[in-house]
C-alpha cells in the first residue's frame, strides 16, 4: 500500500488527480482541504465518483482543514508521496488575497518541505506557468529560460512570485540534501468542475453560453492562452512523481490548443449551439482597477515529453465538450 496525501484534493484540478491515483489500487489518498474554494461537495464526490462506497473508502480519507493546521496540529501517519496543490488561484480571487498570498503560500510550503525531509516523502509541488512573468517576447515558455518580473506590483506578481520563491527554497533543498522534490508548472487547466468564480474564462463562457446571455471577452480577447485538460494534467503529474528528476521543474501544458480567448469563445458558441452574442469589456469596470490579465504563454513540453514520456492528447474541441456536458449537469441538479 502507498499512502499518498493530496493538499487541496477537493479543488478543481485535485479531484481529478485524487480520482487518478485511485486507479492504482495499490494507492491509500488522504486529502487535507479547507473548502474554501472546492467546487464539490466531498460526500457527494466521495460517493459519485462510480466506485462502490466501501470499496472507495478504504482508500480515501479526508481532514476538513488549512495546511497549516494540518501540518502543526495533527500526528501524522507517514507519507510515501505529498501532492501539493492547496492555494489561492484565479484572477478574482487573487485580488481580494493581494497582501497575504506570498506568506500564506511560504509558510505552507515550508511545513511541507520540512516533512518531507524528516520521512523521506517524495513531494510534488504545484507551481504555475505564471512564473515565466509578463514579458518574454512571443509567450513561449521554455523551462531553461529566463523567469522575467514585469516592472508593477499586483496580486497576480504576488502570486508567481511566491510560487517561484518555493520553486527555489525546494530545487535548493533538492541540492543540499537528499528531499526528492519536482515541480509542475500547469497552463491553463481547464475542464470539468472548474468554477467560474475565480475568473476563468471557460467556465465563464460555458455558462453565459447556455444561458444565452453575451460571452463576456476581455479587452480585445487577442491574449494567447494553451487551454489544457484537467485529466492530462492529473496524468502528467502521476508520471512526475514516479519519474521527473529531483530539482527539476517541469512545464504541464497542451501547446496543440494554443488559441486567442476569442477564438476560444466562437468556438464555444460553435460547440454548444449557443445564439450568444459575444460583446467586448474592459474587466476593470466589473472586477475593479486592480484587475490583471496574464500576459500571452503557452508552453515547451519537450522535458515532460522526454522524461516522462507524457502526452496530452485531449483537443481544445474535447475540452469544450467535456466543460459543457458538466455545467450542462449542474444546471439540471
Ligand atoms: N487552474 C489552473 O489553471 C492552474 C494553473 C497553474 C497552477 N495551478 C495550481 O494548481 C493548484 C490547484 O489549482 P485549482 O485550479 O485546482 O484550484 P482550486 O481552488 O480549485 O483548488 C484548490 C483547493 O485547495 C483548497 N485550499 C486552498 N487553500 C488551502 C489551505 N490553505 N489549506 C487547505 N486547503 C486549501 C481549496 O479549498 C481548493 O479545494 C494550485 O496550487 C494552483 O496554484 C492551477
Amino acid at each position: 500500500m502507498k499512502r499518498i496525501l493530496v493538499t487541496g484534493g477537493f479543488g478543481f484540478i485535485g479531484t481529478h488527480l485524487v480520482e487518478e491515483l485511485l486507479l492504482n489500487p495499490i494507492n491509500h489518498v488522504t486529502v487535507v482541504d479547507d473548502l474554501s474554494t472546492s467546487p464539490v461537495d466531498p460526500d457527494a464526490f466521495i460517493t459519485g465518483i462510480g466506485w462502490t462506497h466501501s470499496e472507495y473508502l478504504s482508500r480515501l480519507d479526508a481532514v476538513i482543514t488549512t495546511v497549516k493546521k494540518y501540518f502543526r496540529q495533527y500526528t501524522l501517519p507517514h507519507f510515501d508521496e505529498i501532492y501539493h496543490l492547496a492555494s489561492v488561484v484565479g484572477p478574482v480571487m487573487l485580488i481580494e488575497r493581494g497582501g497575504k498570498i506570498l506568506k500564506n503560500m511560504v509558510g505552507d510550503t515550508y511545513d511541507i518541505l520540512e516533512y518531507c525531509l524528516q520521512h523521506g516523502t517524495r513531494l510534488l509541488d504545484f507551481s504555475t506557468g505564471e512564473v515565466y512573468g509578463g514579458l518574454n517576447s512571443n509567450g513561449m515558455c521554455v523551462e531553461e529560460g529566463s523567469m522575467i518580473v514585469p516592472p508593477k506590483a499586483s496580486a497576480r506578481l504576488e502570486y508567481a512570485v511566491g510560487k517561484l520563491a518555493c520553486e527555489i527554497a525546494l530545487k535548493n533543498t533538492c541540492n543540499l540534501t537528499d528531499l526528492h522534490a519536482t515541480i509542475v508548472r500547469p497552463f491553463n487547466a481547464t475542464g470539468p468542475r472548474q468554477q467560474p468564480g475565480g475568473g476563468f474564462v471557460l467556465p465563464r463562457f460555458l455558462n453565459q453560453a447556455i444561458a444565452g446571455e453575451p460571452l463576456t471577452v476581455y479587452w480585445e480577447g487577442k491574449g494567447v492562452r494553451t487551454f489544457t485538460h484537467v485529466k492530462d494534467i492529473a496524468s502528467g503529474v502521476v508520471l512526475m512523481m514516479e519519474r521527473g528528476h529531483r530539482g527539476y521543474a517541469y512545464n504541464i501544458g497542451n501547446p496543440c490548443n494554443k488559441c486567442t480567448v476569442l477564438e476560444l469563445a466562437h468556438k464555444v458558441l460553435e460547440i454548444s449551439g449557443s445564439k450568444s452574442e459575444i460583446i467586448f469589456v474592459d474587466p476593470r469596470t466589473l472586477w475593479g482597477p486592480l484587475f490583471e490579465e496574464c500576459a500571452d504563454k503557452y508552453p515547451d513540453v519537450d522535458r515532460a515529453i522526454v522524461d516522462l514520456n507524457w502526452h496530452p492528447y485531449r483537443t481544445l474541441d474535447t475540452i469544450i465538450a467535456d466543460g459543457l456536458a458538466y455545467v450542462q449537469a449542474r444546471r439540471k441538479d
